[in-house]
């Protein structure tokens, strides 16, 4: 078996659901280097989404530095931890953030879960599966790198994006990280994000140089969902734990924030042939063989 095979099933899988109506689309934010704005790019998005009618779910999944919850200045009591052990309920682990987004801290990393019997995941499968019929979008924050844990929240999702930012070391860090999805993983289709740019130009200038090695080196195609401009505002509402989209509707972070929404809203989702559902997500989470 494959690399990606051996990942993706356990040798002891559980049923498969029959398919719905119903499509949750799931998203991973993620980045080959760290502090390139992928939590508040989450945090952000989400809260446009559901300023547009849709509900949202943030599945903070960054097993180092969780912090989804200090962005949006909720203090959580529990994490998917305390689901995990059946210790709590799903409803007693989410909490409620600005905009009716739901968060559902998961600081513990996915690790905890190769440990649960068959009868312990298929009762979290039923519950994670009642709450996708109120949801719309689910979005990931991963962390940053190449660990097991980033690379497989990013397998189960059914869209990538990678989150760059103008430095040389970003740079090579998302194409690295695209490589070992590519290579390892058999993924084919990324979105891209450069965050932190002076203007435009910049931002084409990374998107243009990331394609253009990708499509030389590997088998993969790279959507432009647009930039984000450098933007003092963020650092300001980040100190206030609120949302810069909330607290300065009108600053450039916020504006092209607005652009980079109606893109994403846009983008056709290319499902890899593996990727089915949000049953599909929470199944291969739960069906995730220890590395
Ligand atoms: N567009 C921007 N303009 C100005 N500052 C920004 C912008 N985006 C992010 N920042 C700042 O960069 C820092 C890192 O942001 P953030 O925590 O979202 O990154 P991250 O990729 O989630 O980091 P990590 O890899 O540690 O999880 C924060 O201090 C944030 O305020
Ligand atoms: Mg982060």
């Amino acid at each position: 078996m494959d690399q990606a095979a051996e990942l993706r099933f356990s040798k002891d899988p559980i049923p498969p659901v029959p398919e719905v109506g119903h499509q949750v689309r799931v998203v991973s934010i993620t980045s080959g280097k760290g502090g390139v704005g992928k939590t508040n790019i989450v945090v952000n998005l989400a809260y446009a989404l559901s300023q547009r009618g849709k509900r949202v779910m943030i599945l903070d999944a960054d097993v180092g530095l969780a912090n989804v919850d200090i962005l949006l200045g909720l203090t959580p009591k529990y994490t998917i931890q305390h689901l995990l052990s059946g210790e709590k309920q799903f409803s007693d682990v989410i909490v409620r953030g600005p905009g009716g987004i739901l968060v559902l801290p998961a600081s513990s990393g996915v690790q905890e879960l190769a440990e649960l019997t068959r009868e312990q995941r298929l009762q979290l499968l039923t519950a994670f599966e009642t709450m996708d019929e109120e949801l719309d979008v689910l979005i990931i924050d991963t962390g940053a790198g190449i660990s097991s844990n980033v690379m497989y929240f990013n397998m189960a999702a059914h869209e990538i994006i990678v989150v760059v930012s103008p430095e040389p070391t970003s740079i090579t860090d998302a194409y690295a990280l695209m490589k070992v999805m590519s290579l390892r993983y058999a993924e084919r289709h990324f979105s891209l994000l450069v965050n932190g740019v002076k203007g435009k130009e910049d931002a084409d200038d990374v998107y243009k140089k990331l394609s253009m090695v990708a499509d030389r080196f590997l088998d993969i195609s790279i959507a432009y969902l647009g930039y984000i401009p450098h933007d003092n505002h963020v650092k300001k509402a980040v100190r206030r734990q609120r949302i810069v989209m909330e607290c300065f509707p009108d600053a450039p972070f916020s504006k092209a924030f607005q652009e980079v929404t109606d893109t994403f809203l846009k983008t056709k989702v290319h499902l890899n042939s593996n990727h089915g559902n949000v049953k599909f997500f929470w199944r291969q989470l739960l069906d995730r063989k220890e590395q």
